[in-house]
């Protein structure tokens, strides 16, 4: 099957190259037809909006061009480049089939952009920012779905650069990439905006930092970030270990995009109903979103459908699996899938699940038999794949 894409982009995959029929493969149709949709290179998208305001920031900051901009870097990558290049350790949740679609035992969806930090590195690029779709199978709500955009931003100091700082190489780095990034939260938030710094963990960076911006009332998580593991630096440089310094950084723009621009449901960026796309405009971005705040459209009722059922022995029954099931027959007119109640029998040892799953389409009414249509076969299908018995 030749691949159809949203928006009618050149086709770069086939199906087969995806949906292997490998042991190891989880991808589903649902997903392969999301890729190659590349939202982050349509000109008038929030999430191509979001970048391009992130790559104004860093050539005004820097001068035009010292950070190479890729947006073009192909989503099916190695294990080795996704986890290994990277140092995620061996046991790391973030390998299990239940988290990454797997292509077969060596292929994955990229998971996270950070999948191309070395490669990048090892072409000869000191300063880069890589935006691309990342792939993560997960729970279904407003903010979740399974195909999501990140950028990546990494930055290599010389000796030269922190030699007259007083400072050692790592404490230039991370200075040097704070101050970097919180005056990215001032461009993109306005120039009042308060950020705070949290000491994190990623197996990339060492030291880790994640930074929060106070924003409508909250403190939000924007990113991670830290300076590169020496290690990582070291092998994709190659030249004198230990020598040269990096910063590396990781957001989500779905997630920034949501709270600048005003959107309620992660659904909204796959949609071509023109009530969502006309309001979107490439240059009109201002800080705090205020060029281009989405107001939402009429919603639709949802439908909620309830399904109760013993799970099989052991953790073969996860709710990504779930997910996974009500997606691929419900696709976007899925909103949510709930955990409504669990309990294990006494009796028999059995434990007993029961989701809610809330039907609801962004762009027009479902019927009963539409939705009654889909539930029976999501009902079917998690006898078959998922070997529940329901009650
Ligand atoms: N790869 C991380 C994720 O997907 C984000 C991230 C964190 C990227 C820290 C980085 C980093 O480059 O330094 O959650």
């Amino acid at each position: 099957m030749r691949l159809t894409l949203h928006f009618g982009v050149t086709p770069s995959l086939f199906c087969a190259e995806v949906i292997t029929g490998d042991p190891a493969n989880n991808v589903t149709d649902a997903i392969f037809s999301k890729l190659g949709a590349k939202l982050h290179t349509r000109r008038d998208h929030p999430i191509c909006i979001l970048k391009d305001a992130i790559h104004q920031y860093f050539d005004s900051r820097f001068g035009a061009g010292v950070f190479a901009q890729l947006d073009d870097l192909h989503p099916l990558v190695s294990t080795e480049q996704n986890f290994d290049q990277v140092l995620v350790p061996p046991d790391h949740v973030s390998r299990s089939p239940n988290d990454t679609y797997y292509v077969n035992a060596h292929t994955v969806l990229r998971c996270h952009t950070s999948a191309h930090q070395v490669d990048t590195l090892r072409s000869g690029k000191r300063a880069f920012l890589i935006t691309g779709d990342v792939y993560r199978r997960d729970a279904i709500d407003a903010t979740h779905y399974p195909v999501f955009h990140q950028m990546e931003g990494v930055r290599v100091f010389a000796p030269a650069d922190w030699a007259a700082s007083g400072q050692d190489g790592t404490a230039f780095a991370a200075a040097e990439l704070k101050s970097t990034l919180e005056g990215l939260a001032r461009h993109l938030f306005g120039a009042e905006t308060e950020v705070r710094w949290i000491d994190a963990y990623f197996p990339f960076t060492e030291p880790s930092f994640e930074m929060e911006i106070f924003f409508n009332g909250a403190w939000m998580e924007v990113l991670g970030c830290g300076v590169m593991q020496q290690r990582i630096l070291d092998g994709a440089l190659g030249g004198n270990p230990g020598e040269h310094r990096a910063w590396a950084f990781g957001l989500g723009l779905e997630r920034l995009a949501m709270v600048l621009f005003g959107i309620p449901d992660i659904r909204l960026f796959w949609t071509s109903d023109e009530r969502f796309t006309r309001q979107f405009k490439a240059g009109t971005f201002k800080p705090g979103g205020a060029g281009t705040k989405f107001s939402s459209f009429s919603k639709y009722p949802p439908c909620l459908k309830d399904v109760s059922f013993w799970m099989p022995p052991g953790d073969q029954f996860t709710e990504n699996n779930m997910c996974e099931v009500v997606r691929s027959v419900a696709g976007d007119l899925v909103e949510e899938v709930k955990l409504m109640d669990k309990f294990t029998s006494p009796k028999t040892g059995k434990t007993s699940g029961c989701y809610r799953i809330v039907y609801r389409s962004m762009e027009r009414s479902l019927t009963d038999e539409e939705i009654n249509a889909l539930q029976t076969e999501v009902r079917s299908r998690m006898v078959s794949q998922l070997s529940v018995e329901l009650r």
